[in-house]
C-alpha cells in the first residue's frame, strides 16, 4: 500500500484527463471522501468522474437530498454510485438515521462523498481522502490520500 500521497493539479480545460488519471488509481477503492471548501470543486470533479464512467443518471449536488443514486455498467454489472453531500448533517446519529451507513456499507457499491468531515467516523476504511485546493480561480490541486 502506498503511503506517500498522490497530486494531481487541473483546470477545468484538463479535467477530463485529470478524471481519467485518477479512476486508474482510485477505482479499486469503494469510498471516496472528497474534502475541500465551499465552491472548491467537489461536485464538479464527481461529475465528471461520473461522465467518464458513463453514468446512466443525471448527475447533480445531492445537498438537499442528503444522496443520489447513480447507476453504470462496469464490464458488464450494473454497479451502484452513491452521491452524498453530508454539509447540512449534525451528526453520526442524523447520518445513521438517514440510511447513510447502510450505503457505505453496501457491498460492491462506490460511494462518493463531499463534506465527510461532518461524519468522518462513519467512513468504512479503506478509503481515499481526496482534499481540493483552489488555487486560483481556474486551477485546483488535488491530494490524495489513502485511509487504511
Ligand atoms: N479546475 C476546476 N475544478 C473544479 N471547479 C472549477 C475549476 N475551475 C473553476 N471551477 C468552478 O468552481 C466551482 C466549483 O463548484 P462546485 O459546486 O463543484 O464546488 P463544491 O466543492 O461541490 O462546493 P460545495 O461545498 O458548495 O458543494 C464551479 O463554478 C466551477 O465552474
Ligand atoms: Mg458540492
Amino acid at each position: 500500500m502506498p503511503t506517500a500521497s498522490l497530486q494531481i493539479s487541473y483546470s477545468l480545460a484538463n479535467i477530463e484527463n485529470a478524471v481519467h488519471q485518477f479512476w486508474q488509481y482510485a477505482n479499486q477503492y469503494r469510498i471516496l471522501a472528497f474534502s475541500g471548501e465551499m465552491g472548491a470543486g467537489k461536485t464538479t470533479f464527481i461529475h465528471h468522474l461520473c461522465d467518464h464512467l458513463k453514468v446512466r443518471d443525471a448527475v447533480s449536488s445531492p445537498t438537499f437530498a442528503l444522496i443520489n443514486e447513480y447507476h453504470f455498467d462496469d464490464n458488464g454489472t450494473d454497479r451502484v454510485i452513491y452521491h452524498m453531500d453530508w454539509y447540512r448533517l449534525k451528526d453520526d446519529d442524523e447520518a445513521i438515521n438517514a440510511g447513510l451507513e447502510d450505503c457505505l456499507l453496501q457491498k460492491d457499491s462506490y460511494s462518493f462523498v463531499e463534506w465527510p468531515e461532518k461524519a468522518i467516523n462513519l467512513l468504512p476504511k479503506p478509503y481515499l481522502w481526496l482534499s481540493i485546493e483552489v488555487i486560483t480561480p481556474e486551477e485546483r490541486t488535488m491530494t490524495i490520500e489513502l485511509r487504511a
